[in-house]
């Protein structure tokens, strides 16, 4: 075999034209990353958000026939419905799900949802699991029941870190005020985990691959005492950038990954071996 037929061959494991996807939590700091990733392996992406106008959102700045931008709310299963219906009237029928969709408390977020599990607020609780658990699974029954029905596909599960472990308070402990992450995050990604297993065997025949991509942090200007007590847990020395895990995007949505369901790829720097 010729080195050029080698390359190509492996190449073509990554090649995602003719496939559909669909990204949900586009318009955030790394949904923009992900459509980037996909466009440029040759996908038609649709990218969902319940709040596309949001400033992070760098959609607005790819030109390509191959995107289109939905309003949809990942909790609202009529909203999930009717952007799926939009995609294969557009594109055709989806064979890649991102669950990316999520809420996090990050460490300059309010008093009201960082504070000691003691007084958590219910609220807070339902809010959080609403979006990250329930609208993952509600993107799951929708986009991916569709894909069981006509031939398959990758789903994609993000987590994190602090779905895996619990997260190490004492990195927040210089804040003035007391600031705990909250419980629900770690909970609801931690049931995105087992949700993911459970759909693996449910959908093998169907030919539905589903799988968890866990994340560690990743650089948005926080504070400097911040990122150096993070920063202190990684074997790396740092947070990840933005666009450091769109190679794994790549990896699990294309048939580089055939062989590979129920799992987690876990990328956080080394975070997790200490
Ligand atoms: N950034 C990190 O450090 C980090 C670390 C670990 C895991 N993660 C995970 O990566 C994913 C993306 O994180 P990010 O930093 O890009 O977040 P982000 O806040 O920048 O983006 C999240 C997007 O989800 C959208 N969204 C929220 N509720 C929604 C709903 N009900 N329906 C549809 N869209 C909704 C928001 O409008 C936003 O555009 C999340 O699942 C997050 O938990 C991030």
């Amino acid at each position: 075999m010729e080195n050029n037929d080698i390359n190509n061959e492996i190449l073509r494991l990554y090649d995602l034209s003719n496939k559909v996807a669909v990204v949900t939590g586009a318009a955030g700091q790394l949904g923009g990353e992900y459509v980037r990733t996909l466009l440029g392996a040759g996908a038609s992406v649709a990218a969902f958000d319940v709040w596309l106008d949001n400033p992070k959102s760098r959609l607005k700045d790819i030109k390509s026939e191959k995107l289109i931008s939905f309003e949809v709310d990942v909790t609202d299963k009529n909203s999930v419905k009717q952007g799926l219906e939009a995609v294969c009237s557009r594109f055709g029928d989806p064979n890649i799900l991102i669950n990316n969709a999520a809420i996090d408390a990050p460490p300059n977020a309010g008093e009201h949802d960082t504070g000691p599990f003691e007084t958590y607020p219910e609220s807070s609780w339902e809010v959080m699991m609403n979006v990250n658990l329930k609208g993952t699974f509600l993107c799951c029954q929708v986009v991916g029941g569709h894909m069981a029905k006509t031939g398959g596909g990758s789903i994609i599960n993000i987590s994190s870190i602090y779905g895996v472990l619990s997260p190490d308070q004492r990195i927040y402990e210089y804040k003035e005020k007391p600031f705990f992450k909250p419980v629900a995050y770690s909970v609801s990604k931690s049931g995105v985990l087992n949700l993911t297993r459970y759909l693996a065997t449910y959908w093998a025949e169907q030919n539905v691959r589903v799988n968890t991509l866990t994340l560690g942090g990743v650089f948005n200007n926080q504070d400097e005492t911040f990122l150096r007590n993070y920063s202190s847990k990684v074997p790396l020395g740092r947070m990840a950038k933005q666009d450091e895990y769109n190679g794994a995007i790549l990896f699990l949505a294309s048939d580089a990954s055939s062989y590979m369901t129920g799992a987690n790829l876990l990328m956080d720097g080394g975070f997790s071996c200490w």
